[in-house]
């Protein structure tokens, strides 16, 4: 990886929704909640954490695991439908204060050096969050939940981005808050940027607490250094 970092331009960079662009999870915390106090299952903040870049299916099959319940696939399908429409009150409510700090600027000097930007998240109601952050012109393209079949670490989800977006995957940076995206970033041959800290994604090639205060010019830079 080193060398291409020294040799090889970055072109595209690739961003997670959830916890890298905005707090959803506060809000997908708050439509479990809801359902798993109707199951009688105790959900609590820490068992949240398990759900951050999961699918909707698979978030309430862990939902099911914590309290010992199974349910039919049709069962499964209309608590989804549930959760969602729950979910969906909040982010109509959502505002364009609530871009995590330094990420608008990010993007928009980003752009403006010409890298090619692009969305790769797992959530079915991605553009519907982009909009009401009044951010989706800063994408020039938006693959998720909808387009993709499979869940990351699968690296479908970023492949299908740097494809979008014609660039070759070593020339892409992933920006990603969860271990599962770290690991679809690095199977898709990408570069991964960890929003967080080191106990949650020790695989990350480089750990930022968030897009406040940096250059995508020294994000580069670190990259080098670290992979020296
Ligand atoms: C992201 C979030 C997950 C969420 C998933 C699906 O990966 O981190 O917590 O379950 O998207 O989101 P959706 O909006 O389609 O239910
Ligand atoms: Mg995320």
């Amino acid at each position: 990886m080193q060398e291409i970092v020294k040799k090889k331009e970055i072109k595209g960079l690739l961003f997670d929704l959830d916890g890298v662009i905005v707090d959803t999870a506060k809000y997908h915390y708050l439509a479990w909640k809801k359902l798993a106090d109707d199951m009688g299952i105790p959900f609590t903040t820490g068992n949240n954490e398990r759900l951050k870049g999961v699918s909707r299916k698979r978030s309430l099959e862990i939902i099911l695991e914590i309290g010992n319940l199974s349910l039919s696939e049709e069962e499964k399908e209309k608590n989804c439908e549930k959760k969602n429409a729950l979910y969906l009150t909040y982010i109509k409510q959502l505002t364009e204060e609530e871009v995590l700090p330094g990420v608008r600027k990010f993007l928009t000097e980003a752009r403006a050096k010409g890298y090619k930007i692009a969305l790769g998240s797992a959530s079915r109601n991605a553009v519907l969050i982009l909009d009401r952050l009044g951010i989706k012109e800063l994408f020039d393209e938006i693959i998720d939940g909808n387009a993709v079949s499979k869940a990351k670490p699968d690296p479908e989800v970023f492949i299908m981005g740097a494809k979008s977006l014609k660039v070759p995957y070593d020339n892409c940076i992933v920006f990603e808050d969860a271990a599962a995206g770290i690991e679809a970033a690095h199977n898709a041959g990408m570069f991964a940027v960890g929003i967080g800290s080191s106990e949650n994604l020790p695989q990350a090639d480089l750990l930022l607490p968030g897009l406040n205060n940096i250059t995508i010019e020294e994000i580069c830079k670190r990259l080098q250094e670290v992979r020296k």
